[in-house]
């Protein structure tokens, strides 16, 4: 693996998702395979996890990590070709990249959408950038349109969990008072479609995803109707995507909220977010506490999916 981007750069799912379950239960067993290789993780934005879990899957391996977060004691980036840089960001990107892969073997990049262009976030500009100038493979440690680690942790979960050979996974919108990209339900429409699972998506009217990630899931605008049987309910907030109201809140309806009721239809589903979550306005705090919730495993999982992408994209190094 060159690159790793979208499920669309793991060539076979099931054999990925059979590496997962093997390094789960042997973690420690390929420490040689990052010996004297260097991880640098690029942060554009926040993190607790992905931080975490990547810095340990990358220990595990035998690598030496370092972190750069660039809003915080690094020259302010100019992104843009062609500016006139006369502001406050003193050092292009187009020199940055190449200096940052001069110290490392592989770089991890974090970069979320902006809402500034809908065709720069979906271009994703930053990440192809780093593709493109970096010399060195590239993950993506969420970008504007995809979060593919969370999304590989998130189908080993269920396949840890799931009690039938293709479950009802139902991806619900739930509110939020700002406004959030739509990586994560993108990301995770994609992995779900992939897997072949049965995937319905219920949100409220103008909160439609691009249809290149939800594929042929069920999209059900009638929330109760959507949970009904469903083995796995993943909640997730969203911000528009449609124009012209994309990258806006276009609801903070609270009826959607991820409460006792709404659960109670379902075929004793586990719950599912990927984290951090808003207690009270995603989810309650009844069914983030309850057994059927998984959110602490999908997170743990998260060193498991690192640690398979880094495995496979050393073998390029
Ligand atoms: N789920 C996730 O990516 O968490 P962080 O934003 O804390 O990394």
């Amino acid at each position: 693996m060159r690159n790793f981007t979208s499920v669309h750069d793991i060539e076979d799912l099931q054999s990925a998702l059979q590496e997962a379950s093997e390094i789960k239960k042997n973690r420690f067993g390929f420490t040689s395979s990052g010996s004297n290789k260097t991880l640098l993780m690029v942060f554009f934005n926040s993190s607790l996890r992905t931080r975490l879990s990547t810095q340990k899957a990358a220990m595990n391996l035998g690598m030496n990590t370092i972190v750069l977060d660039v809003n915080q004691g690094a020259w302010k980036l100019e992104t843009q070709r062609g500016v006139v840089m006369d502001g406050d960001k003193s050092e292009h990107l187009l020199e940055a990249i190449p200096v940052m892969g001069c110290y490392c073997d592989i770089i991890g990049v974090r970069s979320f959408a902006r809402f500034e262009s809908k065709e720069e976030d979906y271009g994703e500009t930053v990440l192809n950038q780093f593709i493109q100038y970096s010399g060195r493979p590239v993950f993506s440690m969420e970008a504007a349109t995809r979060h593919p680690l969370q999304s590989f942790a998130d189908l080993i979960t269920i396949e840890e969990y799931k009690k039938t050979e293709r479950p009802k996974v139902v991806m619900t919108w739930a509110p939020h008072p700002k406004a959030l990209p739509q990586a994560v339900p993108n990301s995770f429409a994609e992995w779900i479609n992939a897997a072949g699972y049965e995937l319905v998506i219920t949100h409220p009217e103008g909160y439609e995803l691009d249809a290149a990630f939800t594929g042929n899931a069920v999209i059900e605008y009638d929330r109760e109707k959507a949970f009904r049987g469903a083995d796995f309910v993943y909640a997730k907030n969203w911000a528009a995507y449609t124009d012209p109201n994309y990258g806006k809140v276009i609801s903070s309806d609270r009826r959607w909220t991820v409460d006792e009721h709404v659960m109670s239809l379902t075929s004793q589903a586990y719950f599912m977010h990927c984290l951090p979550v808003r207690r009270n306005m995603i989810v309650t705090d009844q069914v983030i506490e309850s057994p059927q919730s998984i959110v602490l495993a999908e997170a743990a999982n998260r060193e498991i999916s690192a640690q398979v992408v880094l495995k496979r994209l050393l073998s390029n190094t």
